[in-house]
């Protein structure tokens, strides 16, 4: 159930994880300024009210050892693949962070929460069934986004881009493509990613990942994100709200939930 922790020795548990500084940041990632629209807050320690989104910043910085007992077996065994130790410090804190974060929301502990796989690779809570989340990282960041609708986040860091229009040319819509080019040359970059985060927010939102090809829908370029139109039919642009949740200088960020009006929060995982 939403927004209430269960009784009982898995909520004293939780309660005891909460105690315990969950996340120290490295005071040394000075290219990871938060804006300051990104509330901080203890991760786990919030309630999700019903119809709201929480998008969480978590920056991939600091030490790994305090999520390392909260992984499941599958998900250390994953971050031992890892060849470089940055990644698999990154990895255990995108995934240990997002145990605390969700374990907050549906009242579980953090480290016995059953996280499944679907059919696409979308992972889901199959005790929590209305409990949605999604998550995305880039560089030395996370976003985790929670809510009670089928929701979809995607973050990227600005990374020059030698073909640029090559990669929009294949995967945008033809509308899509003439307006990135529109752009003056030193907007494309920024616009590029723009339209790559909100597409990308959609197809994880609805869990088919990359297989679904990126042109089939429109999604707008202007600072207003939304949805301009499916050409499948299948979907209502006025049934989804797409949202830019940029977390800080250097990234991009969108959110697409399937409601016609999100109530989003934004919150900085950080020390209590
Ligand atoms: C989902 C996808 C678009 C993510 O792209 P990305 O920009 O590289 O990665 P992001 O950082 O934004 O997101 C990765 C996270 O999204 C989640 N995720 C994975 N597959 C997902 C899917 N199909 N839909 C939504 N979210 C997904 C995971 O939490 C993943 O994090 P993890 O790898 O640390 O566990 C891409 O990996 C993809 O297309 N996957 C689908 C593959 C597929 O079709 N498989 C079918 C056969 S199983």
């Amino acid at each position: 159930m939403l927004g209430a922790a269960r009784p009982g020795p898995e909520a004293e548990s939780l309660a005891a994880r909460l105690r315990a500084p969950c996340y120290a940041p490295a005071p040394s990632m000075d290219d990871l300024q938060l804006h300051p629209s990104f509330a901080p807050v203890a991760p786990g320690s919030v309630r999700l009210a019903p119809g709201e989104v929480h998008v969480w910043a978590i920056p991939l910085t600091g030490e790994p050892e305090q999520f390392q007992d909260l992984l499941s077996a599958t998900e250390r065994a994953r971050s031992e693949r890892f060849r470089f130790l940055d990644h698999r410090r990154r990895h255990v804190i995108a995934h240990g962070c997002m145990r605390v974060i969700l374990g907050g929301c549906a009242g579980a502990d953090p480290a016995v929460l059953e996280i499944a796989i679907g059919t696409r690779g979308k992972p889901f809570l199959p005790r929590y069934p209305h409990l949605h989340f999604n998550l995305s990282h880039s560089g030395h960041l996370a976003l985790l986004a929670v809510g009670d609708r089928e929701l979809g986040v995607d973050v990227e860091k600005l990374r020059h881009l030698e073909s640029l229009q090559d990669i929009a040319r294949r995967h945008f819509s033809q509308a899509e493509f003439e307006a990135l080019c529109s752009l003056p040359e030193d907007r494309q970059l920024q616009g590029f990613y723009r339209l790559w985060t909100r597409k990308e927010a959609y197809i994880k939102a609805v869990g088919v990942g990359l297989s679904m090809p990126l042109d089939v829908f429109d999604v707008s370029l202007a600072d207003e994100a939304r949805f301009l139109g499916f050409r499948d039919g299948n979907e209502d642009p006025a049934l989804w709200t797409l949202r830019d949740v940029s977390p800080g200088p250097g990234y991009t960020g969108a959110l697409a939930v399937r409601t016609a009006q999100a109530a989003v929060r934004l919150l900085a995982a950080t020390a209590t």
